[in-house]
């Protein structure tokens, strides 16, 4: 990093208050951003990290109408539920405020007011669609019809999700509102557009020119955005929930939430520090450092930039705006609306005392360059062979081995071997790799680093074998044991930034009291003769229990969706009545009924067809009847005259009818009262 840069300003992207945060949200942006903030303050520098809710926009409006309470009562149930799981975990923010805040209101209008005096903005006319049912303008978002590009159903007014094709509400066929249902009509409306077109030029020069050194994903799409040529972006809206366009004839408008909520950055600034935030923002020796989604850049990286140049007086634009892709969560992508998600609030219920964990496997398995894939299992392996079998082991060794020989006071070291330096040395490349990792956002690959310490640490005395040597040398297992605490020092800075509460326990159990990233490599942490604790498991073990309630969840989570979209189908071309009369349809008694061996999905039946001679059917229903012994006695509906075929080396002569249920279940069609079995189903 530029030693030039007096303070840091790092912000994070403020999370929609309509509902809780999920792991999503911390892999990509929350938990970088906080080891970057925690490392910073450890190197010394003055940082600020800012937080907030995003507390506008219509998802909350269409959440509030759906449960009949106001956007108010939304917003307030969820800023305290995030704000309070963020503080669990460990976001160290400075301030983490909202933006229905006052200081926010008035912050953003003063920006609105400012730039429309300026001439900064463009006021143009547009029809857009109307509920007249509802009495209020619907968003591109908010309109659904067939998409006009691959003709799928369901297609948002904004963009079809089945081919990705780009619209606008207008090229929808049948457009329906997504709230009501309703048809809309289009009615005429005016809006204020931000320009973008006149910040081309310096927006290019700015990213294109001077910020080579971002993330390519970054980079990449704004370099996309420019060269298609950028276009006018309204910059207000037709609704009732948002903060009110601040200047004459604009009744019923109010700001864009892409407008309001990035000047919540500035805001939350204002209101930490009310007399100085401006040394923040406009001291050209502050560094800003927006972390944000993949989702975000456009709105970081182009609109909020060309927003603050349209402003003026001194605002400095970010210097790099960390982005990262996105998680998956076993193999799905994560969606707050279909429930498939990991909630912070719910794991901290689930895992109490276990914050490090989810920051360090979010951060082991961060979507730096490409999505990646939270699974159960992966956590649970992490913990286990790495947190529990690397780290906690060897701090657990070194402790208990300086108990058990020089109880618990930190020998005196003698005369560094070969075997010593060279651990050292190792050390030192360690920490090299590590500081320059976090200074240029590579967080996995710094964890790697510091895990890497820990490894060291376990072959250091694999290799040394205090053990043996306190049988003959004991002033050679005073110097092993010396060294061995001393890494256990160094990794409680290391991973200071990563696991906090780990660290802070590994201070205080050496006996430390402050740390600074400076310390590290240092090789007289916890001098001699110091007393160090009894040693406490910095991790337990997670067991499949915990791991097979989650998934349990996850699965019921699933069914719940399938039943939530289930649809009968549709209705089937016409059938002649002659050619359904073909199909013989009979009532049958089941006489047995077992599984097919090897074969888990069918059951092997024998039934009563009042023939005399009973018939065997082999049906594809075993997982929807557990207990097929239970099936006999219950009479059932089979086609009689189709043409045996052999499953399984089994010969099924028929087949029985069964209906799928919305899980996917495989119910018998069955008859209301016992007939003869053989008797035709007419
Ligand atoms: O995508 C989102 O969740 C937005 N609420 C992020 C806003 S970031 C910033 F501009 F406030
Ligand atoms: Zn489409």
């Amino acid at each position: 990093m530029d030693k030039n840069f007096k303070r840091t300003l790092i912000t994070t992207a403020l999370p929609y208050a309509n509902g809780p945060v999920h792991i999503g949200h911390l892999a990509g942006v929350y938990v970088p951003a906080d080891i970057y903030a925690r490392y910073l303050r450890l190197c010394g520098r003055d940082v600020l990290l800012i937080g907030g809710s995003d507390e506008h926009g219509v998802p909350i409006t269409i959440r509030a109408r759906k449960e009949g309470v106001t956007p108010q009562d939304v917003v307030d149930r969820y800023h305290k539920l995030i704000k309070d799981s963020f503080e669990e975990l460990g976001i160290s923010f400075d301030v983490y405020s909202r933006t229905t805040s006052e200081t926010h209101a008035e912050t953003a209008s003063d920006f609105f007011r400012h730039i429309y005096e300026k001439g900064g903005f463009v006021e143009k006319s547009s029809m857009q669609f109307y509920d007249e049912g509802a009495g209020r303008f619907i968003t591109d978002r908010n309109v659904v019809g067939e998409c006009p590009v691959c003709h799928a159903p369901g297609a948002y007014g904004d963009q079809c999700e089945k081919c990705g094709s780009s619209l606008s509400a207008t090229e929808l066929i049948n457009p329906v509102s997504a709230e009501t249902g309703n048809t809309p009509v289009l009615r005429e409306t005016f809006h204020w557009y931000l320009p973008l077109d006149r910040w081309q030029p310096a927006l290019e020069k700015w990213i294109l020119d001077g910020h080579k050194e971002w993330r390519s994903n970054v980079y990449g799409q704004c370099k996309s955005w420019l060269d298609q040529g950028l276009q006018p972006r309204a910059v207000t809206r037709d609704l009732d929930w948002g903060i009110p366009v601040p200047v004459e004839g604009a009744d019923g408008k109010v700001l864009y939430v892409w407008f309001d909520a990035p000047i919540g950055y500035i805001s939350n600034t204002k209101e930490l520090l009310p007399d100085s935030w401006e040394t923040w923002w406009k001291d050209p020796e502050t560094r800003i450092i927006n972390f944000i989604g993949k989702d975000n850049i456009v709105f970081h990286c182009i609109i909020f930039p060309a927003m603050l140049m349209a402003y003026g007086d001194g605002y400095q634009l970010p210097d790099n705006v960390p982005s990262n892709e996105f998680l998956n969560l076993e193999g799905d992508k994560i969606s707050t609306s279909r429930n498939w998600a990991v909630w912070l609030h719910e794991y901290l219920r689930d895992f109490p005392g276990k914050q490090d964990v989810l920051r360090y496997v979010l951060t082991a398995n961060a979507p730096e360059t490409k999505d990646n894939d939270f699974t159960w299992a992966d956590f649970q392996a992490r913990n286990n062979n790495e947190l529990v079998a690397i780290l906690g082991n060897f701090v657990n060794r070194a402790m208990v081995l300086t108990h058990k020989y020089f109880d618990g006071t930190v020998p005196a070291p003698g005369a560094f071997n070969e075997a010593d330096e060279k651990m050292l040395a190792e050390l030192r490349e360690s920490i090299a790799a590590l500081t320059d990792s976090i200074e240029n956002f590579h967080f996995r690959e710094a964890l790697r680093q510091a895990m890497d310490i820990a490894r060291l640490g376990n072959r250091y005395l694999q290799e040394t074998e205090p053990w043996k040597t306190a049988k003959t040398d004991m002033d050679r297992t005073a110097t092993v044991l010396y060294l061995a605490i001393q890494l256990c020092a160094n990794l409680s800075i290391a991973f200071a930034p990563f696991l906090p509460f780990m660290s802070q326990k590994l201070v205080h159990m050496l006996g430390g009291d402050t740390i600074t990233w400076a310390m590290l490599g240092c090789t007289d942490l916890v001098p001699a003769g110091a007393r160090i604790q009894q040693p406490e498991l910095l991790f337990d073990k997670i067991d499949d229990e915990a791991v097979q309630a989650q998934l349990k969840r996850l699965e019921d989570t699933k069914k719940a969706n399938l039943e939530a979209a289930w649809k009968p189908a549709p209705q089937q071309a016409d059938v002649d009545f002659d050619t359904f009369c073909r199909a013989d349809l009979r009532i049958g008694t089941v006489l047995e009924c077992e599984r097919v061996p090897k074969a888990d999905k069918l059951l092997r039946f024998l039934i009563d067809d009042g023939t005399g001679t009973p018939r065997t059917i082999v049906s594809g229903i075993a997982k929807s009847y557990p207990d097929p012994a239970a099936l006999k006695g219950l009479q059932v509906v089979f086609i009689a005259n189709l043409p045996p075929r052999k499953l399984r080396g089994i010969e099924s002569q028929g087949m029985l009818l069964s209906a799928e249920d919305k899980d996917g279940r495989l119910v018998l069609a069955s008859i209301s009262q016992p007939v003869a079995p053989g008797a035709q189903v007419k």
